[in-house]
């Protein structure tokens, strides 16, 4: 049956497993290979802890992040009209939609950890998985984090210092984003339950906060009344649609801005292989979040529509803070800055975990050293510590983390390092802009390739088991909308795009260079035969 087939992680090794000589508590096959932290030696598939709450909150605790409190002035300056910028956001939020439903699909028949890791490997064919990691894991994720982690630190600095300060020192806001990241980098390491639970936390507070910008534009609206002075009133004197821009580039750029805030649907395929139920659990998540998100972002669009004129929403890149400042004076503008923060707190987090999840899938494949794949602080078998005699701290810290089973630093630990190194590289050297395009290109090229690779598997396996399938309409739209929007890109950067390509071309040597290795590897270990990632033998697993 199915679900017996992901009881176990798929792992390099499945004719050894019960031949086994000796047997750990993980139930880990014992080869020479897994000792050395490779395949499944400790694996965090066989350790399954996230729930569908957990879901929610890694999937919402990356999607709300800082671009409701900061795109809105991209959006409407673009478009030229509040009602045109709403219909932007709703077609940024159903566009994301789709490629979170089809994602969802290939995520519960294909439920690896890893995400279009797996899906590509299987249905392109192994390369395109490894291209897409080795954008993934050198660009496109410490290079989003390194984003979000400079936000974070900018509206920090903003609270404390001043929100009107014009001149910080951008490295004191570098700064703060790197303790930021140490900081979460520990605690993912320490526990994983650590981390989903501030993840559950933080998705609440950012709900907390737009629902309540939304309730609190409501009552300037109805009210007239904020801190300084009578409300705003351009909307109820201008028509919604008034100045609406009929340029199709300049709604182009709009959805781009538009999809930066609903940018991180895809988390949660990245840890499918430790979900309790993926195959229930992923579509629920997806189809709960993306509506809500839409739902949350356009009620605050409204709000700050309500309370601030066109022309300041267009002319900020801190539209939260200005809200907060327009209606409560500093004061709000202290609190805003400081959710907005917190709200990239709980981003880096979420990105944090499932990142070093996509670095550990690399590990385990052999795309990167094996070193990545090691869970635990200790090269060998960290054991389930619960049967260890422990000091009364280390209980106390297990019931607290509830990693009662697994112990402390149960976790992808090299890998998470790994990730820590190259954000805080980009951190460092990055530039803002750069970032931002290579990410948008790069990012949407293997979404367009995974969400046509469901396309693609529908029609080469029709019979494969898929506990949840997607209307055909959903790939077919995404497929559509990103291609058309990648070619804008292209025909507008065209310099940026070669720099894209250049780089995804230089994964090729590198690809058949580890490749090679870990066949070599492989044959000296088991004695010969052909070299399997998990995703082939998934496949030999199902059929
Ligand atoms: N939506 C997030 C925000 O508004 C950005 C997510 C970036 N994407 C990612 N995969 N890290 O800040």
């Amino acid at each position: 049956s199915t679900v017996s087939n992901f009881d176990f992680a798929p792992n390099l090794f499945p004719l050894s497993s019960s031949a086994a000589p000796g047997y750990t508590p993980i139930g880990a096959p014992t080869t020479a290979a897994h000792q050395n932290g490779g395949m499944g030696g400790a694996s965090l598939e066989k350790h399954k802890t996230l729930t569908y709450m957990n879901g929610l909150g890694l999937i919402i605790g990356l999607i709300i992040g800082s671009g409701i409190f900061s795109s809105p002035s991209q959006v409407n300056s673009n478009v030229g009209s509040p009602g045109a910028s709403l219909i932007v956001w709703v077609i940024a939020g159903v566009l994301a939609w789709t490629g979170a439903a089809s994602y969802a699909e290939l995520g519960g028949a294909i439920p690896l950890n890893g995400g279009p890791q797996a899906y590509l490997s299987k249905i392109l064919g192994e390369m395109a998985g490894f291209l897409f990691t080795w954008v993934a894991v050198l660009v496109l994720k410490p290079g989003s984090a390194a984003i979000i982690a400079i936000i974070m630190g900018e509206y920090l600095v903003r609270a404390f210092i001043g929100v009107e300060a014009e001149t910080i020192n951008p490295w004191v806001g570098k700064s703060v984003a790197l303790v930021g990241l140490v900081l979460l980098t520990f605690m993912n390491a320490l526990s994983t339950r650590l981390g989903t639970r501030t993840n559950d936390m933080l998705m609440f507070l950012k709900f907390i906060a737009l629902i309540g910008v939304t309730i609190v534009g409501v009552i300037v609206a109805i009210t007239g009344l904020s801190y300084s002075g009578p409300a705003n009133v351009e909307w109820k004197t201008h028509g919604w649609f008034e100045g609406t821009s009929k340029d199709g580039a300049e709604w182009a750029v709009a959805i781009y801005a538009g999809l930066w805030a609903f940018d991180g649907w895809d988390n949660t395929n990245y840890v499918v292989g430790e979900f309790r139920n993926p195959g229930r659990d992923l579509p629920r998540v997806i189809h709960t979040a993306m509506p809500l998100v839409i739902i949350c972002y356009v009620l605050a669009n409204m709000a700050y529509f309500f309370v601030l004129p066109a022309a300041t929403i267009n002319s900020t890149n801190t539209v939260a803070v200005n809200f907060g400042q327009t209606v409560f004076g500093p004061i709000g503008a202290l609190i805003f800055a400081l959710i907005v923060s917190a709200s990239c707190f709980g981003a880096l987090n979420s990105q944090t975990f499932t990142s070093s999840r996509l670095v550990y899938a690399a590990g385990k494949e052999g795309y990167l050293p094996t070193v990545f794949a090691r869970i635990g602080l200790r090269s060998t078998e960290p054991g389930l510590s619960s049967t260890r005699t422990r000091s009364w701290l280390s209980k106390r810290l297990h019931t607290m983390l509830g990693d009662e089973e697994a112990g402390l630093f149960f976790t992808p630990v090299n890998a998470l390092l790994l990730n820590a190194f190259l954000t805080i590289m980009y951190i460092v050297v990055g530039e803002f802009g750069e970032l931002l395009t290579f990410y948008g290109v790069a990012g949407y090229t293997f979404y367009f390739l995974t969400v046509l690779g469901l396309i693609i598997l529908r029609v080469k396996e029709p019979n494969l088991e898929r506990p949840y399938k997607t209307w055909i309409t959903t790939p077919i739209i995404f497929c559509c909308v990103s291609l058309f929007l990648l070619s804008r890109a292209v025909f507008a950067q065209p310099l940026k795009t070669l720099v894209v390509v250049a780089f995804v071309l230089v994964g090729i040597p590198v690809y058949f260079w580890r490749i090679h290795g870990r066949d070599q590897v492989t044959k000296r270990e088991v004695g010969g035969g052909e070299a399997a990632p998990s995703w082939k033998f998934w496949k030999r697993w199902t059929n």
